[in-house]
């Protein structure tokens, strides 16, 4: 199905290496974060606002109170202090919900916790929630889909820092569009969608006096401790969050939102611990969603098809109070060579829940809208797509003018045409069949941004020869348990099945978020250096214990390998386990630290760092009963050194099931009379599924980064979502001459 990738000689890097926390989730033993239980532990229910704007003018918690089993009704006059967080050096103190649940009386989006009921069970506490009474003044809310940029300075504040609206600017964009021979002047939407992992967002909350434990389903439980200290007012030390498994996020998870804090002061004010779990409606209010985005793209060409300028200006939708930045221009700098080019944003605030990140947040929407701009830059030149992307391949990151660290996407186009078989297309609409159906082929590019965040790890090795490797990230389904498991394996030789991992604790040294695909990238080097701490302490061991053959030695004259000591330059067979000699020496184990600094954000970086790829999807079309199917896809990636190429296959495939979605399904509709969403459920919200999966092939290239760290390895956990709408767009438009600029394609914009 894939190509393999040849592993260097008995590495475990870079092979299909099968789940190590498999057997833990098939058994039902992996503790997700609503399966941990604790005596006295009460149930919370959140009251969401039925309004999308106003004012509580009344809050009747009276009958609610009186019933049995309740222990409270918490709303604004009785919740106690919370504070607001701020965000930290570094990436720490993130959260896209700034104001602490119950802060004033204003409504600002639909379902907006305005109450808590805790209570004995989750039905008396439902039941609680659904008995309090609320009086609103009620104001029309602003959901209109259709987006002017609001009336901002030059430079606006978002989640992430202050933010110059212009985005990236070079040569005279204005003036080469308007003297182009060949211009495309098209805007491309994509609707709000919201992420609806299986796993609810769920927390848990327990107090021992001063100290707080969360048990909280989250893609980063480093920066939810940062938030929660800063919100009750206490030093990160007293506050512990642990995360052992996750139902995925897509982002969703990545930051903290108010049911957290919510918890925290239920539980705080109970004296017992409080869970919360979200129904699924509460789902698509109050733990963000992807904004709306409205892209004007504009290409200039020759009638080669030499690019001569791009504008890429995009709006897209904000909360009332907050301020996600959803980066559709990130990628569009670099992405082709176009010597003229201006990226520019506007936001438009909308009554909403918080905006956030969600799988590829920025560049999969912006990619949607630039790559569908070449394909139909391609048909309007009558080139070729896949030539347009080849006449328009830079040498370097003409948005920083730095040099990519590696770049190899002319290979992807190669691969990914010759798999597909795409010298076999016939251009001409409509013109292609199989099987009684009529066929569309479309292709797209894409990228996504490669780098490291800090990372600490800590490494174990055991006398009894096994090894343990722990840090503070998460696996949200991704394989994080099972990379780690390799990294150790590959560095101390121990084999995969004596690994044991811990992640998930802020306990554990601090480690990733599992977000922007860069956990994997940033914990190899981490988990190497404190491998090999450890390893130097065997050796000390080795050097000192009586009766070890290496005594009176140098350290400096030992290897390492396969868990075995022996002496350099010496090729008799004297080679003896780690295990061997900690049990000589009476030591249980000895323990290495290892730290890696972050990269993202650098701001004097020396490469630009990407990875890049490309789709081929074919669509298969039935005209008499307007039956649309994406029948197959062909996706190439080149990420570096891939170290899990199952899970990296699975990430990919995955991934293009979501952009199967993302061009024909997905979309949350907010009814414009009360602001709430409609389709708030997961029979009215359609996710890709089984049945809408294509047949995927995913190949890799196998050029390892070390500008990423020492084995080479991008992530992979986004990429695969970027470019794969536009493909499917434009085999939409092969297929059937319909040419859709809103997602999702629906079959009434086919029935023309
Ligand atoms: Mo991803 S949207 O960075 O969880």
């Amino acid at each position: 199905m894939a190509t393999q990738q040849t592993p260097p000689n008995g590495s475990i890097i870079g092979r299909d290496t099968v789940r190590v926390d498999g057997p833990r989730k098939v058994t039902g033993l992996a503790q997700y974060t609503s399966d941990f239980h604790f005596p006295g532990m009460l149930y919370g229910v959140p009251v969401g606002a039925t309004i999308a704007n106003g004012r509580i003018t009344k809050l009747d918690t009276a009958t609610a109170e009186k019933m049995p089993g309740v222990h409270a009704i918490l709303h604004r006059g009785n919740i106690g202090k919370i504070y607001r967080s701020i965000p930290g050096p570094g990436f720490a103190g993130i959260c896209e919900e700034r104001r602490p649940p119950f802060e004033d009386d204003v409504v600002r989006y639909y379902g907006q916790f305005i109450a808590l009921a805790v209570a004995e069970t989750f039905e008396t506490a439902k039941a609680a929630a659904d008995a309090v009474r609320v009086t609103y003044a009620a104001e029309k809310p602003n959901v209109d889909p259709h987006l002017v940029a609001d009336d901002e300075p030059d430079e606006v504040m978002t989640t992430f820092g202050p933010r110059k609206r212009l985005d990236n600017q070079r040569g005279d964009p204005d003036a080469a569009f308007a003297n182009a021979p060949v211009k495309l002047d098209q805007t491309y939407v994509t609707p709000f969608e919201t992420h609806n992992p299986l796993e609810p967002h769920s927390t848990t909350a327990l107090w021992e006096n001063q100290t707080l434990t969360l048990y909280e389903s989250t893609q980063g439980v480093v920066n939810l401790r940062s938030v929660l200290a800063q919100m009750f007012g206490l030093p990160v030390e007293s506050v512990r969050v642990i995360t052992k498994f996750v139902g995925s996020g897509f982002g969703s998870k990545l930051w903290p939102w108010t049911l957290c804090p919510l918890a925290a002061a239920a539980a705080r004010q109970v004296g017992k611990p409080v869970r919360i779990v979200l129904a699924r409606k509460m789902m698509f209010h109050a733990v963000g969603h992807r904004p709306l985005t409205q892209q004007r793209v504009r290409l200039g060409a020759t009638r080669e098809g030499k690019l001569l300028s791009l504008h890429h200006d995009y709006i897209y939708t904000r909360s009332i109070l907050d301020a996600h930045h959803e980066d559709c221009g990130e990628g569009t700098p670099f992405q082709y060579s176009v010597p003229n080019l201006r990226v520019a944003f506007g936001r438009a605030k909308r009554h909403v829940g918080g905006g956030a990140d969600m799988r590829g947040p920025g560049r999969v929407p912006g990619l949607y809208a630039t790559e569908a701009a070449m394909n139909e830059l391609a048909r309007q030149l009558n080139i070729d797509p896949v030539k347009l992307r080849i006449l328009n391949e830079p040498k370097i990151d003409e948005g920083s003018g730095l040099p990519f660290s590696s770049r190899h996407l002319l290979e992807c186009f190669e691969l990914g045409s010759e798999k597909f078989g795409w010298s076999k297309r016939n251009p001409v609409v409509g013109s292609m069949k199989r099987d009684g159906l009529t066929l569309g082929w479309g292709m797209a590019g894409c990228s996504w941004v490669a780098a490291r965040f800090d990372a600490s790890a800590n490494v174990q090795l055991r006398d009894d020869g096994t090894c343990r490797v722990a840090s503070a990230t998460q696996d949200i389904g991704t394989g994080t348990y099972t990379i780690l498991a390799q990294l150790a394996s590959e560095r101390t030789g121990v084999p995969l099945n004596k690994v044991e991992v811990e992640l998930g604790d802020t306990s554990l040294p601090e480690g990733p978020l599992s977000g922007g695909s860069i956990a994997t990238g940033s914990v190899v080097n981490a988990v190497f250096a404190a491998a090999d701490q450890a390893i130097g302490s065997i050796k000390m061991i080795a050097v000192s214990t009586p009766g070890s053959p290496f005594v009176n030695r140098n350290p400096d004259e030992l290897g390492f390998e396969d868990g075995k000591v022996f002496v350099k330059n010496d090729n008799s067979a004297n080679r003896i386990a780690f295990s061997d000699l900690l049990r000589r020496a009476k030591l249980r184990l000895v323990s290495g630290n290892g730290r890696s600094a972050g990269t993202f954000g650098d701001p004097k970086p020396k490469f630009s760092t990407q990875s890049f790829g490309c789709h081929f999807a074919e669509v298969t079309w039935q005209p008499e009963i307007a039956r649309l199917r994406v029948s197959r896809v062909v996706s190439v990636m080149d990420a570096g050194k891939i170290i899990n190429t199952l899970a990296g296959r699975n990430q990919i495939q995955g991934a293009v099931v979501m952009g199967v979605g993302m061009a024909l399904l997905e979309h949350t509709e907010y009814d414009p009379q009360n602001g709430a969403p409609i389709n708030s459920s997961l029979a009215d919200y359609i996710v890709a599924v089984n049945a809408d999966a294509p047949v995927v092939e995913v190949h890799f290239l196998d050029y390892p980064d070390k500008e990423i760290n020492q084995v080479g390895a991008r992530g992979i956990g986004e990429i695969g979502l970027a470019g794969i709408a536009a493909a499917i767009t434009d085999a939409v438009y092969h297929a059937t001459g319909v040419r859709v600029r809103k997602l999702p394609v629906k079959i009434e914009d086919l029935l023309v």
